[in-house]
């Protein structure tokens, strides 16, 4: 018997062993980006002759959707399409209309760079897309050439996210990632830029995912630093979270100008209500963004398994879930393996 609209309520609740329930799934649809950001794909690592995934290897659309019915068997509700660079894969509207269309998702989101937006956000959102978060860590161009290791100008993202407005993409999210020496004074610049626009923008701890950035505590800027500046500019006041395992921690403009927030993974860590699930371009299901491995589901798929099958694998993996790196970090847990963030899917 198909599985009825009130069907997943009725299963067993999937908790992982310290409670945790699967809420959000984060999907890689490439490891390909057409940026070369500082903290995520430096270009003296990733350059011409980096071997990408090939075609084989990658999930279909089918697929992708498949496995988002399933996941929505055991609770999610939320999906984000992250890679690599998403808008990078060949119609990705029709994907978005397809996980749109999974009884039980009821929010589709993505993580882009904004490069390719000013074409795609309209036709994305016509297919059911809800929000979009932007990644954009400065406001000059000289620092954002730096930042993201192509040249790329503010202008064309700032165009994109323009685009992602006036198709109905509101609020925008807006991520900017804080590295020491580099980028600090981005900080302002973006609260300033955004500051009544009614989008928010996020400023993020440079993070220790995957070992190609060469991450080193020192160009870390803590969160409270950030926020220390923000306030002597602004004056800001906490807001309380929204759903609980948030990522990031908000805040509002004293003088009603809007909302602005901090992602602090490194000195703030959010385990406790972590109910995130990644699944990677090669179709690998991962617990937590610092793993150094990830269950086969694309085996699974390919070799004609059952979707009860696969909800039980799935099942397996997350009741025995203990993932909390953040909270462990140390120099022990960051001399792990560990897998690049544009494969697992930010
Ligand atoms: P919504 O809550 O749906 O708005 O999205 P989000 O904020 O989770 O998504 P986004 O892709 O914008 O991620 C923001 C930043 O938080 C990125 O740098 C992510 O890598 C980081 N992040 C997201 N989830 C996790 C997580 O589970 N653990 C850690 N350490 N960082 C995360
Ligand atoms: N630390 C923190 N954030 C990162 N991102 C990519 N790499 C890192 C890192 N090492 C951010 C991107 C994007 C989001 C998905 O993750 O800028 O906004
Ligand atoms: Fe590309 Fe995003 Fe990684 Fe930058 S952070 S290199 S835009 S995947
Ligand atoms: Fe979740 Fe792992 Fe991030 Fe902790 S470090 S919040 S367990 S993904």
């Amino acid at each position: 018997m198909e599985p009825s609209a009130e069907g997943p309520l009725l299963r067993t609740p999937l908790t992982d062993a310290f409670g945790r329930p699967l809420r959000d799934l984060r999907v890689s649809v490439t490891d390909r980006c057409n940026f070369r950001c500082v903290y995520c794909m430096p270009k003296e690592v990733f350059g011409p002759d980096y071997a990408f995934l090939p075609r084989a290897e990658i999930l279909t659309f089918e697929e992708i959707a498949r496995l988002t019915a399933v996941f929505a068997r055991l609770g999610v509700r939320k999906i984000r399409l992250t890679g690599g660079e998403p808008l990078l894969r060949r119609d990705l509207p029709t994907l978005v209309r397809m996980v749109a269309a999974v009884p039980g998702i009821e929010d589709v989101a993505l993580t882009t760079n904004g490069a390719l937006l000013t074409r795609l956000a309209e036709p994305l959102a016509e297919a059911g897309l809800r929000r979009v978060t932007v990644s954009l860590d400065a406001l000059d161009d000289e620092t954002f050439a730096r930042m993201n290791g192509v040249g790329f100008p503010v202008a064309r993202v700032l165009a994109g996210i323009e685009a992602a407005e006036r198709a109905g993409l509101r609020p925008i999210k807006v991520n900017a990632v804080i590295r020491r020496g580099l980028n600090e004074h981005a900080v302002l610049d973006l609260a300033r830029r955004f500051r009544g626009t009614g989008h928010v923008v996020r400023f993020i701890e440079y993070m220790d995912v995957g070992t190609a950035n060469g991450w080193r505590l020192d160009d870390v800027v803590p969160a409270a630093e950030i926020l220390a500046q923000l306030d002597r500019a602004f004056g800001l006041e906490p807001i309380p979270p929204e759903a609980p395992g948030e990522v990031a921690t908000r805040y509002r403009y004293r003088d009603g100008a809007g909302e602005v927030g901090v992602i602090a993974s490194v000195t703030r860590p959010f385990c406790r209500g972590c109910t995130r699930a990644r699944v990677s371009t090669d179709g690998k299901l991962f617990t937590c963004l610092f793993a150094s491995a990830g269950f086969d589901l694309r085996r699974l798929l390919r070799e004609g398994a059952t979707d009860d099958e696969i909800e039980a694998a799935i099942r397996a993996v997350w009741s025995g879930r203990r993932d909390r790196y953040s909270e462990l970090r140390s120099r022990a847990t960051q001399r792990r393996r560990k897998v690049e963030m544009f494969y697992i899917g930010g």
